[in-house]
């Protein structure tokens, strides 16, 4: 995605109505089962649980594209991960963790302690992106997922880690080069 010399900026921010469908791109590219928009609508109008961001690229002088997404739904003092995602074009550049690191941090300054998720236990790229910020398998669902039959991996991180998910959201990367 980016050249050299070439600045990288990011922004993450609460996804509004306006980036549905932007959204269901990234959603649709990246699951067997992706959400219908009215899931995103809900997400975003009716649903007081909900705290969903996008994170936004901005190459030199080009306009801001939507590269990512997370939903997470708060009950009480936990945090679910309900959905994560970075398109396809900006993956591998430091932009799922940052996004994770950010938000679990706002979810932590808003009085979370626990987040948890699922992922497809054929899923290495999201397992790896877990297990550096302390997520560690505490169960299976079986059959999980029912396109294809496939377990879910429960993962949970507790207590969150405040100074762990700084490192993390400071890590150099091409989409977190520093000034
Ligand atoms: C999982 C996902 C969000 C990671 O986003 P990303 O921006 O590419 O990830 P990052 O560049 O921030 O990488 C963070 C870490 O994740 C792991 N990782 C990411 N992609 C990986 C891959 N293809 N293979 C192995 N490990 C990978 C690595 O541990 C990486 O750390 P490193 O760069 O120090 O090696 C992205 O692959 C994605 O959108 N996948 C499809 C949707 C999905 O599976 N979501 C999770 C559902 S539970």
């Amino acid at each position: 995605m980016s050249k050299p010399g070439e600045t990288v900026q990011t922004r993450i921010r609460r996804m509004e109505l306006k980036d549905i469908q932007r959204v269901r791109e990234i959603d649709v590219a990246s699951f067997a089962l992706p959400w219908p928009e009215r899931s995103y609508r809900f997400e975003i109008l009716e649903n007081p649980a909900s705290h969903s961001y996008v994170i936004e690229v901005e190459l030199d002088g080009d306009k801001p594209v939507i590269a990512g997404m997370i939903v997470m739904w708060f009950i009480l003092d936990e945090a679910h991960i309900g959905t994560i995602a970075i398109d396809e074009t900006y993956r591998r550049l430091g932009l799922g963790r940052l996004l994770l690191a950010e938000s679990v941090l706002d979810a932590y300054q808003r009085g979370i302690r626990i987040c948890y998720l699922e992922v497809r236990r054929s899923n290495q790229a999201a397992q790896g992106m877990y297990e550096q910020f302390g997520f560690q398998v505490a169960g299976i669902r079986p059959r999980y997922y029912k396109d294809n039959g496939e377990d879910a991996l429960l993962m949970t991180l507790k207590p969150v880690q405040p100074e762990r998910l700084e490192a993390l959201r400071r890590r150099r990367t091409p989409a977190n080069p520093g000034k």
